[in-house]
């Protein structure tokens, strides 16, 4: 009881209340200045009611028991802040309404649900609840909406997300956010309109696959763990265990995008609330802390914001909103004037930023990597990595520095004298990191800007002619396109291309292919172009496509000519395969089939060649996860080639498995995807699998047209395969049956259930080429059990 007097003595300092209360009746109202501001929980600790903000007031729950006023609970976050005219009330029909007097404007807190509410009560848990006129039924309750906040007893079940707030004085919401997913995975991304991929977390609980049935809960000692079916621990992220007597606990996504539990010490009044634990010590963790063209460092234990050179805060005051600058390298680089140069300067240890580079040309030091930026008009930035030159448009995101980094950001500047020695719009970080910035102005970047200057006022000159302008801009492009990997092309240039989208090559899930050519290279080209209103999952499926296309060179893969990003509307331009894919090929009517045997064993052996790149030869193991038929496309020489990298999963260097949503097409799609285990390279060696059969057969993996016992094809050929049979199975004329009985084995390994007893692509080519033993495969799916 002592203690509920404290609480109501310090709270009446700073707050105008009535008495504790909790049941709040139909017609009760509030107001900001009023006599009554805010309903108490019954020992006082909690109120729901008006609060001031730094402008204005908001209406939130709040720990009222403790001298600094913790906001756990805000209504309607984005309309946000209320003015000292607002009302809230409990209406007489049982809803909570707040109404700006002076502009009539009405917020609904509550929607028509819960009409009918005869009963509203703060309750000393921190949850506001609605009952109706019963008095036992919950119609509504602050703890089915949460915000920022976790309370004891609250859950976060699937499909609930808590995001950040602006600043710990504005809870409109802010960039980060922490979901609880319905694939039972409690993971942290950034609210920057990024795609919620795996990509772009920075935090995860790692309890993917565990289903809809996954709650986060916090106990009354601390105890914050993920729960399955109500039922069973299947993480916990703190042991729990602290003292429950006299105290609370609240977990909270702060500003800085780490969530922390807090332990508030009711005993002692002076004592603030204290971090019991939080998801990373790494204060710059949250991923776009620093918005666009800044990035983060930790000092002094703290989280700082910094801009790239040349580059000054949006606003000072909230740093989050990145770093522009007056000019841009673009527009200055086509139309230079005499009294400035271009510069690049250098960002020692940063962390590498997200966005895909527009090309990554041959570079074997920084030197070189500066100059290839330099000599490139549409060049802003450049990651060197040491093996690897990524030239970047802005903005450049999710950037940290830190020692245990050693990329360095190469970034270019206009300016009309730096020699004094100091960035000149940024002096900030000279001061703070001497080391981390230094002028580069080598010899080589001195001549290629020469170089830049007189090929750019020769644009200018052309210019005036418009035809003549044309012709330069492609000249370049030949170069683009051979060097340097896939350039960006406007929308406009590609309606050229296609003649305004006129030929319709193909159409996918996610967008149709059009026929297009280059007139000035004489190339055709398939432009493939995602449907606009599919733009968050298209985004995904065109950002992968172009990680992985741009990290690829092989002649079994089709190759990335270009792309165009502008506002909605992402287009690829691809190589045109003048084929059609392996689909048309092995479908046909068997009268009108033109592939003789040998052509089709040449196909999957280059098949098999260009996944075993993907898996093998690049810098990070690509698994394709939707090899079929109909992504394998036939150039004019009969070469099959990879295509459509739109679900790929690029491994980390380290990285052999991964955990990820289902991908792929069914028919194709390896065993492991239902069970939700691991995703290794493995899946597309089962992919391959279930193609080979389907080339050697030339008919669909599924064909519901043919009997009962034919219809699924790796069935049906294991059948024929053990009654040594394998003959029913091709019935070309020029078919090779020792071979074939080859190939049978070859597929039946790589479809084996268990992942792990499926060869590696480098060993299925090395059987394709007949250089090693096939050994006797066993039955497919003998191993289902054990897995
Ligand atoms: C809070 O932040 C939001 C979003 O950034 C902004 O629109 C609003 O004006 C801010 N409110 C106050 C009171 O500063
Ligand atoms: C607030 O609104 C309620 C219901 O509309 C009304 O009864 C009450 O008088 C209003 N309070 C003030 C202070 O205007
Ligand atoms: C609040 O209302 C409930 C349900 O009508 C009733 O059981 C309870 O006694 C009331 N509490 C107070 C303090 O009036
Ligand atoms: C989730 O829980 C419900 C009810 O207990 C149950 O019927 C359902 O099968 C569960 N789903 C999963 C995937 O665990
Ligand atoms: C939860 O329930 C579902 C369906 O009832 C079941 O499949 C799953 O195994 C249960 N989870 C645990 C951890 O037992
Ligand atoms: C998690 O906590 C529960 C309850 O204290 C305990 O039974 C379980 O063993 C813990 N699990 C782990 C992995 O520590
Ligand atoms: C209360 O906390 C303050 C600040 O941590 C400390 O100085 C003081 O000794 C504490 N008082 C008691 C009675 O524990
Ligand atoms: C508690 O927090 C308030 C506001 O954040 C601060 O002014 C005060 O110094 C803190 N008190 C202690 C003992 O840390
Ligand atoms: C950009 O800002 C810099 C420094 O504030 C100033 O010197 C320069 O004139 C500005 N340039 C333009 C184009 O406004
Ligand atoms: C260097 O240049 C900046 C910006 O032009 C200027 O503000 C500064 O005073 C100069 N420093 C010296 C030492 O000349």
């Amino acid at each position: 009881m002592a203690s509920y007097i404290i609480f109501l003595l310090t709270i009446s300092f700073t707050f105008n209340i009535a008495k504790a209360q909790s049941n709040i009746t139909r017609g009760r109202s509030l107001t900001p200045t009023g006599a009554t501001t805010s309903w108490m929980s019954p020992s006082g600790l909690y109120a729901f009611g008006f609060y001031p903000q730094t402008v204005g007031y908001a209406i939130g729950i709040y720990i009222a028991g403790i001298p600094e006023r913790t906001v756990v609970w805000t209504a309607n976050r984005d309309t946000l802040p209320l003015s000292k005219n607002a009302n809230l009330s409990f209406t007489t029909d049982g809803r909570l309404v707040i109404v700006e007097e002076t502009t009539g404007q009405r917020i609904d807190i509550t929607d028509s649900t819960t009409a009918g509410a005869s009963l509203a009560s703060m309750q000393d848990s921190g949850n506001f609840v609605l009952y109706s006129s019963d008095g036992t039924t919950v119609v509504w309750q602050s703890f089915d909406h949460p915000t920022d906040t976790l309370l004891v007893g609250q859950k976060l079940v699937a499909d609930q997300t808590l995001y950040s707030s602006v600043s710990e004085t504005n809870q409109s919401i802010g960039i980060f956010m922490l979901s609880m997913q319905t694939d039972g995975h409690l993971v942290q991304y950034p609210n920057v309109g990024t795609p919620t991929t795996p990509e772009s977390a920075y935090w995860a609980s790692g309890t993917f696959g565990r289903g809809p049935n996954v709650t986060l809960n916090l106990d009354s000692d601390g105890f914050l763990y993920l729960l399955e079916n109500s039922t069973f621990f299947i993480k916990n992220l703190t042991q729990g265990g602290y003292p429950r007597e006299k105290a609370i606990y609240r977990m909270k996504i702060d500003v800085d995008g780490i969530f922390r539990l807090y332990h508030h010490d009711l005993r002692n009044m002076s004592k603030n609330g204290s971090v019991a634990w939080e998801s990373s010590t790494d204060k710059c963790a949250g991923k776009g802390l620093c918005g666009g063209n800044g990035y983060c460092v930790e000092m002094d234990d703290a989280a700082q914001c910094r801009c790239l050179p040349g580059f000054e805060f949006v606003n000072r005051e909230s740093r989050s909103l990145g770093c522009q600058r007056n000019y841009s390298t673009i527009e200055s680089c086509k139309a230079p004037d005499a009294g400035n140069s271009f510069y690049m300067m250098t960002v020692n240890n940063i962390a590498q930023w997200d966005n895909a580079p527009y090309a990554i040309p041959k570079a074997s030091t920084q030197e070189e990597c500066s100059s290839s930026c330099l000599n490139d008009c549409i060049c802003e930035a450049a990651l060197f990595t040491g093996r690897e030159c990524r030239l970047q448009k802005l903005p450049l995101r999710f950037m940290e520095v830190k020692d245990s980094e050693s990329n360095v950001g190469l970034i270019k500047v206009y300016a009309s004298s730096i020699t004094n020695g100091s960035d000149p719009t940024n002096p900030s970080i000279q001061v703070k990191k001497e080391e981390q910035i230094e002028i580069l102005v080598t010899g080589v970047s001195l001549i290629s800007f020469s170089v830049l200057i007189l090929l750019f006022s020769g644009v200018v000159v052309y210019r005036a002619k418009v035809w003549a302008y044309r012709k330069i801009s492609e000249h370049v492009n030949v170069q683009l396109l051979e060097d340097v990997g896939p350039r960006a092309f406007s929308y406009v240039e590609l309606e050229g291309i296609t003649n305004g989208f006129k030929e319709e090559l193909g159409r996918g899930s996610f967008g149709i292919v059009y026929k297009g050519k280059i007139e000035s290279l004489n190339k055709v080209v398939a432009v493939k172009k995602l449907k606009e209103e599919l733009a968050q999952e298209g985004e995904r499926e065109f950002q992968t496509e172009m990680k992985v296309i741009r990290r690829t060179n092989h002649r079994n893969l089709t190759m990335l000519l270009g792309y165009c990003c502008e506002g909605p509307k992402r287009l690829l331009v691809i190589e045109y395969m003048t084929k059609g894919s392996l689909a048309d090929i092995l479908f046909e009517p068997k009268e009108s089939r033109k592939t003789c045997w040998e052509e089709r064993i040449k196909m999957a052996v280059d098949i098999a060649r260009g996944i075993q790149y993907l898996h093998e030869e690049c810098e990070t193991v690509i698994i394709h996860c939707d090899i079929k038929p109909q992504n394998i496309l036939m150039d004019e020489y009969g070469c099959a080639k990879i295509s459509d990298f739109g679900l790929a999963k690029l491994l980390e260097h380290d990285q052999t498995k991964t955990y990820t949503l289902i991908r792929g097409t069914r028919g194709y799609v390896a065993p492991e995807w239902y069970k939700k285990l691991p995703i290794t390279a493995k899946v597309d060696v089962y992919s391959f699998g279930i193609v080979l059969f389907e080339i050697l057969c030339c008919r669909r993996s599924v064909d519901s047209s043919l009997p009962v016992e034919e219809a699924i094809l790796e069935e049906w050929v294991y059948e024929c395969y053990e009654a040594d049979q394998v003959w029913k199975l091709a019935d070309d004329k020029d078919v090779d049956k020792r071979k074939l009985e080859q190939m049978i084995k070859i597929g039946l390994w790589c479809i084996q259930e268990d992942p792990s007893l499926r060869p590696s692509m480098k060993k299925v080519l090395l059987m394709l080429e007949g250089t090693v033993k096939i050994p006797v495969p066993p039955n497919p799916a003998s191993f289902l059990s054990v897995v």
